[in-house]
C-alpha cells in the first residue's frame, strides 16, 4: 500500500494525478467484515465515499469532510492518496497501519479496502429521510438535554449503536445522534444531547427547541453495534453522552433477554453532569448479569462515589475475567475513548473485539 498524503487539514480535495495516464478510473474493491464484496469504479475526483453511493452503495459516514471519523476502513492493496482529515479522525497510529477515512481516500491505482461493518450496514436504496415532531425536550443536567422525536412514519427500526442525522426546520445544519432507546413500531428516537458553547445545533436546543416543532431525520447510519460473539462477556464505557448508543445497546440485551454478563462504566466530568441513572438502574432490574457503576472526573462535595475516569476501573477489572477477554465497546468524548484504549491493549484485549464510537465534531 502507498499512501500519499494532503495536508492534514480540514480543506480541499488533493490537486489531480500528475501521470494522467493513471487518473483513472480506478477499479475499487471493498471487503465487509462477513465477508461480502462490493466493487465499482472510482472516477478522477471522488473519493471512494463518493464513487460507492455514484455505484447506488451508502456506506457509514457523517462529515464527510475528514472530521467526524463515521467513514473508517482499512487500505489492504493499492495506492491512494488521502486528502485533508482532523487528526483526531484518523489518528497517526491509524494512518500508520493504512487506515483511511473513505470520504478522503482518493484511489491512484486499483484498491482493495477492508470494511469494519458487515454488509447489512451499507443502504443500497440511499440514507432514509424522514420528518419527526419534537414530542420533548428536558435537561438531564446542566449541560445535557433529552431530546425526544416521533417520526411520521411509525417503523423505527434500527440497531442499537447506530446514528441519526437530525437537520434542523429551515436550515441545511445536519448533526449526528445516537439513539439511547431501541427500534419500535410508534416511530420513537430518545437522544441524548451535550450542549456545546455556541454550536448550531446546541443553540436551538438550549434556547428555541419546542415540543411540535418539526426536524427531518437521516438514518439509521453507521457501523458502531453489537456484534455476536457467543456468550462472551460484554463491557461498555461511556464518557458523557457517549451512554446513549451504549445504553441502547444493553436495552436491547435486556428486551431479547440475552445471556452474555454485561458491566457498564460511566464517566462523566462533575457531579453535576450524572445522568442516566434511573435508566440504568431499569435495565439492571431486567438484565439478569448486568452490572454498572459511574465515576466522576472532578467531584463536588455532593458527591460520594467513586472518582476518576472510567478507564480506571476497566483497567482493575479486566484480570478478573482471568484470560476471557470481554467485548469491548466504548462511546464519548476522543480523549475519554483513547484512555480506554490505551487500558484494554495493556490488559490484552485484541483488537478485534474492541469496539469504539467518538462523538466527534459533524
Ligand atoms: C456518529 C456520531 C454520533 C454522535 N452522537 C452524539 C450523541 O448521541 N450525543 C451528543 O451529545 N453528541 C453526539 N455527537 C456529536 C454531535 O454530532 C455534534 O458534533 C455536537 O452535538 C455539536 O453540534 P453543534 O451543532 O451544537 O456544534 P457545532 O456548531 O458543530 O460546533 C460548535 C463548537 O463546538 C465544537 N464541537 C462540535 N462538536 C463537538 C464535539 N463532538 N466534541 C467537542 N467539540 C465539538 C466545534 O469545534 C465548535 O467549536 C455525535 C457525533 C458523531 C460523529
Ligand atoms: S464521513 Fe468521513 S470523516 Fe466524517
Amino acid at each position: 500500500m502507498s499512501p500519499t498524503e494532503a495536508p492534514n487539514a480540514a480543506g480541499s480535495r488533493p490537486a489531480p494525478e500528475s501521470n494522467p495516464g493513471a487518473a483513472g478510473p480506478h477499479p475499487v474493491t471493498l471487503t465487509t467484515s462477513d465477508g461480502g464484496l462490493l466493487t465499482f469504479d472510482c472516477a478522477p475526483g471522488l473519493s471512494v465515499l463518493e464513487a460507492a453511493a455514484e455505484a447506488g452503495a451508502a456506506l457509514p459516514a457523517s462529515c464527510r469532510q475528514g472530521t467526524c471519523g463515521s467513514c473508517h476502513a482499512s487500505v489492504t492493496g493499492g495506492a491512494y492518496e488521502l486528502g485533508p482529515h482532523s487528526e483526531q479522525a484518523l489518528p497517526a497510529r491509524d494512518r500508520e497501519r493504512d487506515g483511511v477515512l473513505l470520504c478522503r481516500t482518493f484511489p491512484r491505482g486499483p484498491l482493495t479496502a477492508a470494511l469494519p461493518y458487515e454488509r447489512s450496514r451499507i443502504l443500497y436504496g440511499g440514507v432514509p429521510v424522514r420528518e419527526a415532531t419534537v414530542t420533548a425536550v428536558e435537561p438531564l443536567a446542566p449541560e445535557t438535554v433529552r431530546l425526544e422525536l416521533r417520526l411520521d412514519d411509525p417503523d423505527c427500526q434500527f440497531d442499537p449503536g447506530q446514528f441519526m442525522e437530525l437537520r434542523l426546520p429551515g436550515s441545511e445544519v445536519k448533526r449526528a445522534y445516537s439513539p439511547a432507546n431501541t427500534g419500535n413500531w410508534e416511530g420513537r428516537l430518545e437522544f441524548y444531547v451535550r450542549l456545546r458553547e455556541g454550536g448550531h445545533f446546541s443553540s436551538y436546543l438550549a434556547h428555541r427547541a419546542r415540543p411540535g416543532d418539526r426536524l427531518t431525520v437521516h438514518g439509521p447510519q453507521g457501523a458502531f453495534g453489537l456484534h455476536e460473539t457467543g456468550l462472551r462477556p460484554r463491557w461498555f464505557v461511556a464518557g458523557g453522552t457517549g451512554l446513549a448508543p451504549l445504553l441502547a445497546m444493553v436495552r436491547r440485551m435486556a428486551e431479547w433477554q440475552e445471556p452474555q454478563p454485561a458491566r457498564l462504566f460511566l464517566g462523566v466530568n462533575e457531579s453535576q453532569d450524572v445522568f442516566g441513572l434511573d435508566e440504568l438502574a431499569a435495565v439492571a432490574a431486567e438484565l439478569p448479569g448486568f452490572r454498572y457503576e459511574v465515576r466522576v472526573w472532578r467531584p463536588g462535595p455532593g458527591w460520594s462515589g467513586p472518582t476518576g475516569t472510567p478507564a480506571e476501573p476497566l483497567a482493575a477489572a479486566l484480570p478478573e475475567l482471568a484470560g476471557t477477554a470481554p467485548d469491548l465497546y466504548v462511546c464519548g468524548p476522543p480523549p475519554m475513548v483513547d484512555a480506554v484504549l490505551r487500558a484494554a491493549t495493556t490488559a490484552g484485549v485484541p483488537p478485534e473485539q474492541i469496539h469504539r464510537e467518538r462523538f466527534l465534531a459533524t
